[in-house]
């Protein structure tokens, strides 16, 4: 079956935390996210449900949903972040910008091309909010990681960021 893919509602909440906390759980999670399954398994329904709800209307977040037979198999999200806020490792953004975050596909449909239905998807939304670019931080040591989005028209931007859990090599995307 093909998937398919939609923004998230918020009836979706609880599947989408299992989805996260599947994600957390994968062998490449050290170098893919930077919550952990524990942080994440102990957060409080509230939490999902309010990220959800964000998530699922407005120009802020988009998270998309891919689904196969009623199973939830691969999810990318976009925040909205706006001119002179801080971005997750304390640096002040510049100017408005989009950035894909929390990318994940289940193992069974890596290699499908889904990942590049997800991508495409988030940056036909972010032209629709004005954006020129999608940004996105990706550890050095994720190669599965960055050569997907080598292939989807991601770009180094030079820029590699030194963190506690190693470097945050900086892409993006014009749009
Ligand atoms: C990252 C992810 C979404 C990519 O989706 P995917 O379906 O696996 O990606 P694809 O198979 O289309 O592309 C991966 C590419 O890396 C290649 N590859 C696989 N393992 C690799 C490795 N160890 N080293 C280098 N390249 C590798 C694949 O052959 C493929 O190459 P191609 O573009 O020439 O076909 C998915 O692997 C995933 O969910 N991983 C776990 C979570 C994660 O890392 N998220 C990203 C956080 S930034």
């Amino acid at each position: 079956m093909t998937p398919t893919i939609r923004r998230i509602v918020p009836e979706d909440w609880a599947r989408a935390r299992d989805l996260r906390l599947a994600a957390l759980a994968d062998p490449a999670a050290a170098v893919a996210f930077l919550d952990t399954l524990e942080v994440a398994s102990a957060r409080p329904d509230e939490f999902w449900i309010d990220r959800t709800a964000r998530a699922s209307h407005g120009g802020e977040a988009l998270q998309l949903l891919a689904e196969d037979g009623g199973v939830l198999v691969g999810t990318v999200t976009v925040l909205v972040q706006g001119a002179g806020s801080a971005d997750y490792f304390g640096a002040i953004i510049p100017e408005r910008r989009a950035i894909l975050v929390g990318v994940y596909v289940e193992p069974a449909a890596r290699g499908t091309g889904l990942i590049g239905e997800l991508v495409e998807r988030a940056c036909a939304w972010s032209r629709e909010q004005g954006l020129a670019a999608l940004h996105l931080d990706v550890h050095a040591d994720n190669p599965r990681a960055r050569a997907a989005y080598e292939r989807l028209g991601f770009r180094a931007t030079g820029h590699v960021l030194e963190t506690a859990a190693g470097h945050e090599v900086q892409m993006v995307r014009a749009l």
